[in-house]
């Protein structure tokens, strides 16, 4: 596997250990690694008020862009939990990651035990809605 790869999932790992879930106990991980090869991680963090949750991937694209960096700058994303395969982005995350991920950019998706999938935005969101190709 690619150096890259390894250390992108293990940012995502770590990522994971700031989950705040005490509702559904499934604790997420996510990362994001720049061309100059900085990761941002993020997790995911719930609330009493259950809808309010917010999941790992949106809290890593917000956080990223937050803190002052280009999401245009992304060249890979990492998402991981404690699942069989995996781990599969909710649709929110899909057209959230899709306003600001390349469609081709390479997104790995992982679990804990370490299996990988490589994917990207348009196998996992296909024909997507952006306002600057539809309005
Ligand atoms: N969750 C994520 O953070 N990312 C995913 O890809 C799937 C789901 C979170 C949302 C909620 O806090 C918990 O996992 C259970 O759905």
């Amino acid at each position: 596997m690619k150096n890259e790869y390894k250390d992108i999932i293990n940012a995502a790992i770590e990522g994971r250990k700031n989950a705040y879930a005490p509702y559904s106990k499934f604790k997420v991980g996510a990362a994001a690694m720049l061309i100059d090869g900085t990761i941002i991680k993020g997790c995911n963090i719930e609330n009493a008020s259950y809808g309010l949750s917010c999941c790992a991937e949106r809290n890593t694209i917000f956080s990223l862009i937050s803190l002052g960096y280009d999401p245009k700058k992304i060249k890979l994303f990492c998402v991981v939990g404690d699942t069989k395969k995996p781990i599969s982005p909710c649709g929110a995350c899909r057209q959230v990651l899709a306003e600001f991920l390349n469609p081709k950019t390479p997104i790995i998706l992982s679990n804990l035990k370490g299996d990988i999938k490589e994917t990207n935005l348009e196998e996992l969101i296909p024909y997507t809605f952006l306002e600057i190709e539809n309005v």
